[in-house]
């Protein structure tokens, strides 16, 4: 049997016997104001409270300072963990049109490495890909960070951004790389629009294979049974 962790998200775990397989290497793929990013830094949060995992996130698409005000709202108080050396924020945006060097890359590895992260979430692998300028550099990457989880035994979030009218997912090989692949989206429904989740695949695990509702309240997200 393998070993589960608990991905702190509300109504999650039960959908995938217990929780994310440790380890594994989980995409995260989502519309735009769907809930990756409330519900990673939940998974993170969750982690180094009360699952003894310190967590890094790695961000290519939101500065620090408004990461940490966001999530003060649901009451994440990160900069608390990270004066405990429990959590780390790291700040990867790049000006437009500029190549991620390998010293960047490196250096970011080394910082995972030295939190002694058990919990990893890319957000998003989109921004990344953007920055190398050849396709396949993304791929090597994406195979760089699969590796590394394996390696490091770190439970890792992958985030892919599904734009609008889109149906597939990210570059099309990432699907394929990953452990699992949990899908948020955001739908027109007859009073407006609804936030909805689905389990696509999860290896090794006999999950749920319904839609269940994404909630977010000031208290963060929650997956519930879905009404239709
Ligand atoms: N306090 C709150 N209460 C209820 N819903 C909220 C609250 N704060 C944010 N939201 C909802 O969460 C959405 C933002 O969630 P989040 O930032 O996780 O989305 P995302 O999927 O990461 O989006 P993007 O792809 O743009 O980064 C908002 O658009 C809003 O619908
Ligand atoms: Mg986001």
């Amino acid at each position: 049997m393998l070993d589960r962790i608990s991905t702190g998200i509300k109504g999650l775990d039960e959908l995938v016997e217990g929780g994310f397989p440790k380890g594994s290497f989980i995409l995260l793929a989502g519309s735009p104001g769907s809930g990756k990013t409330i519900a990673s830094a939940q998974y993170l949060y969750h982690g180094a409270r009360k699952a003894k995992e310190n967590g890094v996130y790695v961000s290519f698409g939101e500065r620090k300072r408004v990461f940490y005000s966001n999530m003060k709202r649901f009451g994440f108080d990160f900069e608390k963990l990270e004066s405990k050396g429990k959590f780390k924020f790291l700040d990867m945006m790049t000006p437009r049109n500029e190549e991620i060097s390998v010293d960047t890359l490196n250096a970011a590895l080394e910082q995972i490495l030295a939190t002694k992260a058990k919990r990893l979430v890319i957000d998003s692998f989109s921004a990344l890909s953007l920055a190398f300028n050849k396709k396949i550099d993304a791929r090597i990457a994406l195979h760089m960070l699969e590796k590394l989880t394996r390696e490091i035994n770190c439970t890792t979030l992958l985030i892919v951004e599904v734009p609008t009218g889109h149906s597939g997912l990210g570059l099309g090989f990432e699907e394929f790389v990953v452990d699992g692949i949990i899908l948020f989206e955001t739908i027109e429904a007859r009073s407006g629009i609804r936030k909805r989740a689905i389990l696509r695949k999860m290896r090794g695990t006999n999950h749920n294979q319904n839609y269940s509702d994404i909630v977010i309240s000031d208290k963060g997200l929650s997956l519930m049974p879905y009404v239709t």
